[in-house]
């Protein structure tokens, strides 16, 4: 069975864009492949965060994670912060890694542009190494995730073959490179208020994201705002109508229906009642994840399961760190007593 491992920042509530960019393939995979599924607090932390929320905001996340369907019992699931390889790989895959590489990452420059530089963290740069490092830790073969994410699997691919280059032999290679999994469709969700933007749930602005923990009736108030245009057709086309062609993306994933199917469907009518379609279909898809969500958290169910989780990360994470430590010669080789 193969590999796959993929993560989600607990810096927000999932967006309706994080479940279809991310969760959704997840729950598909979880049958087919060995899965990690980690919850990423150390990657949250890059950017400013309240600590209780964040402790919040983790194991809300875990919850999510099994109310749409994950099974603890088939993928591994756990917080990267309970798993200390994580960061040790980390700092050797920065020490292999140039800083021009990091400086080319879209999503510092976009970052760093908007707050800037001088008050932004230095993990804002260096995170990506911890991205490979959660990667490369399963002996991963394939990550699922959106577009966005791209660049940083390119960087993970890079740094595998140079370090199994610099390190390895040609017939054993110490790391596993990885194969980048994107769903064509509905890959970039973007914001409900500006259409050019990618859909974040640490948007300032909360009428660009539907939260997976929203209300009915906000999600229905939040689809309504949703921005179009003026030629009132429902159409896909994305340079010169992205508003529709996004709630059409959304459309289509959440019900599983293609664009064509639905363009036809809604030739005569308005935006009104396609949005107000939209809502429904986005309410009956949350509703019951909402309503396991609140039943696992009201339980002590979570805790045992993610204390099982990273346990059963850490045995394959230390694996691979011990062979990246042998590699450029950190510690002894072998020692008497574990610390
Ligand atoms: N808008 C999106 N459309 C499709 N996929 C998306 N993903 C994120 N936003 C969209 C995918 O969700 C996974 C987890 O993302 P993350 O939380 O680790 O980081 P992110 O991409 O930075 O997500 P956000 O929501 O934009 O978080 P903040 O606001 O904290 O930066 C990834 O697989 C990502 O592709």
């Amino acid at each position: 069975m193969k590999t796959i491992f993929s993560g989600i920042q607990p810096s927000g509530t999932p967006t309706i864009g994080n479940y279809i960019g991310a969760m959704k393939q997840f729950l598909a995979l979880q049958d087919q492949y060995n899965c990690y599924f980690c919850i990423v607090d150390e990657h949250a932390i890059t950017v400013p965060q309240d600590r209780l929320k964040l402790r919040e905001q983790t194991l809300g996340l875990a919850a999510l994670y099994l109310a749409i369907g994950l099974d603890p019992h088939r993928a591994t699931i756990f917080i990267q912060s309970e798993v200390s390889a994580h960061a040790e790989a980390a700092w050797i895959v920065q020490c292999n890694t140039t800083i021009g590489e990091l400086e080319r990452m879209t999503q510092f420059k976009d970052k760093s542009q908007k707050n800037g530089q001088a008050s932004v963290s230095a993990a804002l740069l260096t995170y990506p190494p911890l991205m490979v490092a959660d990667i490369i830790l399963y002996n991963t073969d394939l990550v699922p995730v959106g577009e966005d994410q791209k660049q940083h699997l390119e960087l993970t691919r890079d740094f595998t073959e140079r370090f199994n280059k610099k390190y390895g032999t040609e017939n054993q290679p110490l790391l596993t490179k990885p194969e980048v999994k994107i769903s064509k469709q509905g890959a970039r969700i973007m914001s409900l208020q500006d259409p050019t933007k990618k859909m974040s749930k640490s948007d300032d602005n909360a009428k660009g994201y539907i939260s997976m923990l929203d209300e009915p009736a906000i999600i229905r108030k939040k689809m309504k705002a949703a921005v179009t245009d003026s030629s009132g057709k429902i159409e896909y086309d994305v340079v010169n109508k992205p508003g529709i062609s996004n709630l059409l993306t959304i459309f289509s994933a959440v019900t599983d229906q293609p664009i064509s199917e639905l363009e036809a469907k809604y030739s005569n009518s308005g935006y009104g009642e396609f949005k107000a379609d939209l809502g429904e279909a986005i309410v009956a898809l949350l509703e019951p994840i909402q309503a396991n969500y609140h039943q696992l958290l009201a339980s002590n169910e979570l805790d045992t399961l993610l204390d099982q989780g990273a346990e059963k990360a850490a045995l394959v994470a230390n694996k691979t760190l011990q062979k990246m430590k042998n590699a450029v010669g950190l510690g002894r080789k072998s020692r008497r007593k574990k610390v």
